[in-house]
């Protein structure tokens, strides 16, 4: 029997510990978790994904901070924005919903940002501390580290002997992925576009993760019979007149081969918020001088 991993249910789940650490720190430290979430810009599928991360963090019993600014925000305005944001106390978690608007540079406000208040894990500190198997010590970005809960969830925490695939190589999803497969002891392959024979090093994968947005290309002879497929893929696709999100995997094809395998929607989608939140509270956790709940 495969299992099909309800993404819903273990963000849930992730959610509830993240509320059970809330309260623990405002019990003990008098410390309420902040997140400060910034959009710039009129982009409708940003604004949906702002507002529920913004609810979400109310719901968490974050003290929970939405700074929307107009498109034509300056770039000296955003970066006066974040430093703001970098000197208030109250705030121990900064998020800026990218993409930005066209004249705005992402890098040099994301750099800006204070590692330890950097919750996406997109400062170069945090990534940094991910590629050299430092996990305790920084943020980890919120896809990665969602996929890995479900890793984890699977397999355990050690995955000595088992061979993982990651495709793709982006520096925000497919070397971080990588890297955490490779802290918890898997043999790793990252296999991007240029990758020779990808069905045959995919077929080699225990634990196979497309993030390659390429609607269904991984198909079920690419699938090592019992293996964790983790689908990261998110693509809006028509068909018949309808459209519909599909992930990078044919879903009902490999589900007849894997031992496991995630949905889109509902598989990794779910994880990436919840994860957010768990990052939040990790870094209220660190600057109260206390040892952070895992996740
Ligand atoms: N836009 C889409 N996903 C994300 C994310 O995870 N973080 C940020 N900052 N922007 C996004």
């Amino acid at each position: 029997m495969t299992t099909i991993i309800d993404g819903k249910q273990v963000a849930a789940s992730v959610i509830d510990a993240v509320k059970a650490a809330t309260v623990q720190l405002e019990k003990e430290a008098g410390v309420k978790p902040g997140l400060a979430v910034v959009i710039v810009g009129d982009d409708p599928a940003s604004h949906a994904y702002v507002s529920s991360k913004s609810r979400m963090a109310k719901e968490c019993g974050f003290n929970s901070i939405q700074h929307t600014l107009p498109e034509a925000t300056t770039q000296e305005e955003l970066a006066r924005l974040v430093e703001t944001l970098n000197e208030d106390e109250s705030i121990h978690g900064i998020l800026v919903q990218l993409p930005l608007p066209g004249h705005l540079k992402s890098e040099p406000i994301i750099q800006s940002i204070r590692p330890e208040k950097d919750v996406d894990g997109l400062h170069v500190v945090n990534a940094g501390k991910v590629a050299t198997g430092d996990l305790d010590g920084g943020l980890v970005s919120c896809t990665p580290a969602g996929a890995m809960v479900f890793v984890r969830r699977t397999h355990g925490d050690d995955l000595s002997g088992l061979n993982a695939v990651v495709i793709g190589r982006s520096n925000l999803f497919g070397k971080p992925m990588s890297a955490l497969l490779l802290a918890a002891n898997a043999t790793v392959t990252t296999a991007h576009s240029r990758t020779k024979d990808l069905p045959a090093v995919c077929r080699n994968a225990d634990i196979l993760v497309a993030a390659v947005g390429r609607p269904e290309m991984v198909k079920a002879d690419w699938v090592k019979p019992g293996a964790t497929v983790i689908d990261v893929g998110i693509n809006r696709i028509s068909a018949e007149g309808r459209s519909r999100l599909v992930g990078d995997v044919a879903f009902e094809e490999c589900a007849k081969v894997a031992g496991v395998i995630t949905p889109v929607p509902g598989g990794v989608g779910p994880m990436t918020i919840a994860m957010l939140m768990a990052n939040t509270v990790i870094a209220a956790y660190r600057k109260a001088g206390r040892t952070p709940p895992k996740f």
